[in-house]
């Protein structure tokens, strides 16, 4: 595959991807970048909020400790994430790479990522090095995203009222289900959300930065730009380009 010949329409979906990286603060678009790279490259989008959520309605041990701190806008520790990912990342949906979508949050859950990676059980979906994607968008613009942001509970589509509304008010486009707003899209629990981005997951920003495997996307522009030059990065970080 030469340069002329990739395009955003091109899917990739019987080589190895690799580990793909999203990061970005709340309401960056990692979510919504991340369904374009599934349609892309067909592997699975593992979103460590939506796992946490999924354990919250099933009212599990790990949903019923998390759901008070995800409600305050807080990480979940630790120690909780690596249990969960250990489970997740070994499904065998995951054998030619994987997108993760909000995990890494902390510099020991890179650390124990980077560990993991060297694990034997990885070995074919590590013979490509994990790319780090990190989406910027200003503060204004992360509030104005969160609080218009409406999600089909059936689908998984993202909407926005202001930026990307559905065809129907309330309605997904896909399916007709009613939308939802999500419990911690409140301007009360997005400015701890930010607070803990800040505090707690930049570092983790400077961790991979130091490591090489940055790549940062400027995300204040429309959805089509961002996912051009996301998916290019991707590319060009396999070869592909
Ligand atoms: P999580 O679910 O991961 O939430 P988040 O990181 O706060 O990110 P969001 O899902 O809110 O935003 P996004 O970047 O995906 O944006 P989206 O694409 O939807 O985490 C929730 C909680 O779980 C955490 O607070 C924590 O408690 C816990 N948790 C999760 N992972 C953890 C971990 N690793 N460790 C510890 N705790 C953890 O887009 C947002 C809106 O903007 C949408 O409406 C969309 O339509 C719109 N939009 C997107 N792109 C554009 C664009 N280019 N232009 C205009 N609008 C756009």
């Amino acid at each position: 595959m030469n340069a002329q010949a990739a395009s955003s329409l091109d899917t990739f979906t019987s080589v190895n991807a690799g580990p793909i990286i999203m990061m970005g603060a709340p309401g960056a678009g990692k979510g919504t970048q991340s369904k374009a790279i599934v349609e892309r490259y067909g592997i699975p989008q593992i979103s460590t909020g939506d796992l946490l959520r999924d354990n919250v309605v099933r009212g599990t041990e790990l949903g019923q400790k998390a759901k008070a701190i995800m409600d305050r806008g807080d990480l979940v520790p630790d120690p909780l994430m690596f249990e969960m990912m250990t489970v997740r990342l070994k499904g065998e949906d995951c054998c030619r790479g994987f997108i993760l979508d909000g995990f890494p949050r902390t510099v020991a859950q890179a650390q124990w990522l980077d560990n993991l990676l060297k694990d034997k059980f990885f070995d074919k979906v590590c013979s490509i090095p994990p790319v780090v994607v990190s989406i910027s968008v200003d503060y204004n613009g992360l509030l104005q995203r969160l609080t218009g942001r409406r999600s089909c509970p059936t689908c998984g589509r993202i909407y926005n009222v202001h930026f990307q509304p559905p065809k129907v008010s309330g309605v997904c486009d896909a399916d007709g289900s009613a939308l939802q707003l999500r419990r911690d899209d409140t301007e009360e629990v997005i400015k701890e959300r930010l607070h803990a981005y800040e505090a707690m997951t930049l570092p983790v920003k400077e961790y991979f930065r130091a490591a090489g495997r940055l790549v940062e996307i400027d995300g204040d522009r429309p959805v089509d730009q961002v996912t051009r030059d996301v998916l290019r990065a991707i590319d060009r970080h396999g070869n592909r380009l």
